[in-house]
């Protein structure tokens, strides 16, 4: 494997010093862009994209192309491990993720098997291995899931969800099922992960979308406690290198504490959080990711410039910062000021390290 020449990334994942603080954006690949749009359209659909290594290697380089970003992420999807478990994921135009068949029943539930990571998401790791060949070693490439809750949501409710009316239902009356379910979520991602470590990921996310809709005692139960599990049993070392775990919780903030003492490396923070507070409860643990608010990007040039530097003077001096936004970039953000945002960080964070 190529020497990997900007390892800025995994550095702050794990609080060693680097030069300027590292950034990359949560779906960074994605429909803001016009050349992902008209690769898309050329694929066909969503899917086809994702299960097509080159088309796959192709979208994931693409945000690399523009910007000097410090991290490459697997494109992807959370919703392919529930896809290998035979639930049928669709994309129905403008309205997000379905599925053919939902699992609403214990007797549904105990159907399910975990996916042989290689056999039946075997695309997620060719494509893993397409992309590590083609950065050859230009920035870290990080391999993600969905947590088990998070997974579970969409798989009970069949798609994306407001109020969470079906999940919430089992987890109160049926919460056996609903463990049983997270059980078999658990040790798919898991192997999953483990699975993407060793095609060529370098550094794995969790993410948690969903684990904030929760009230504190199900967020333990539910939610934490697996992805407790998984980071357990991860694959932490490969290449001869710590591969840096990182857990992101949306709405999580009030649960840093719990949730720096699964063992994982980082915690992603979204922009409810002050990341000066984070880092004064849990920054001698373990690093942060974030947290700029994604819409400060539908603002000028000279807003974007002034919220970086509110944030890195948020975070302060010294190491364990991986600047990124507090969730995912928006479609409708203009690629200009994804660029401003990204130099920004660059420039202004010199005088932090
Ligand atoms: O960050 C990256 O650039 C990597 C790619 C990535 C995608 N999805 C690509 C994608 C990642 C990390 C995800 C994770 C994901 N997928 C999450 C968790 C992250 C988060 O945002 O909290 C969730 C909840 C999903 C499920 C999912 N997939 C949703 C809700 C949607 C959006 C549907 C919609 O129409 O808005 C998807 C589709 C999806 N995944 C797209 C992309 C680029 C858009 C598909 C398209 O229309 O081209």
């Amino acid at each position: 494997m190529a020497e990997l020449k900007n390892d800025r990334l995994l550095k702050a994942l794990l609080r060693e010093p680097v030069d300027v603080t590292p950034v990359w954006m949560m779906r960074q690949a994605g429909r803001y862009l016009p050349e992902y749009r008209a690769l898309r359209k050329e694929a066909g659909d969503f899917m086809s994209l994702c299960q097509n290594p080159e088309f796959a290697c192709e979208v994931t380089l693409q945000p690399l192309e523009r910007f000097p970003l410090d991290a490459a992420i697997l494109f992807s999807d959370i919703l392919t491990i529930p896809d290998a478990m035979g639930l049928g994921l669709y994309f129905e135009t403008g309205e997000g993720p379905r599925f053919k068949q939902p699992v609403r029943t214990p007797a549904d539930i105990e159907r399910l098997s975990a996916p042989d990571p290689e056999k039946d998401l075997g695309y997620v790791m060719d494509a893993v291995r397409v992309i590590r060949r083609e950065l050859n070693g230009r920035v870290p490439l990080i391999g993600f899931s969905g947590s088990p809750w998070t997974l579970a949501t969409y798989m009970v409710e069949g798609g994306s969800s407001k109020d969470f009316r079906l999940v919430k239902a089992m987890m109160y009356d049926q919460p056996q099922a609903l463990h049983q379910l997270l059980t078999v979520l658990a040790e798919s991602v898991t192997a999953y992960l483990n699975a993407q470590i060793q095609a060529g990921a370098q550094a794995v996310q969790i993410f948690d979308t969903w684990g904030g809709v929760l009230s504190p005692d199900c967020y333990q139960a539910f939610s934490l406690n697996y992805m407790q599990k998984i980071v357990s049993g991860l694959i932490r070392e490969h290449e001869g290198r710590r591969v840096p775990v990182i857990l992101f919780t949306k709405n999580g903030g009030q649960w840093l504490e719990w949730m720096a003492e699964t063992g994982t490396d980082a915690l992603g923070l979204d922009w409810t959080t002050n990341i000066s507070d984070a880092r004064n409860r849990i920054g001698g643990k373990v690093a942060l990711q974030g947290n700029m608010d994604p819409s400060v990007l539908y603002a000028s040039p000279q807003r974007i410039r002034q919220e970086v530097g509110k944030i890195l003077q948020q975070f302060g001096s010294g190491d364990g910062h991986v600047f990124n936004l507090g969730h995912g970039i928006h479609q409708f953000v203009e690629p200009e000021k994804a660029a401003v945002f990204v130099h920004a960080v660059h420039e202004l964070s010199q005088d932090y390290h």
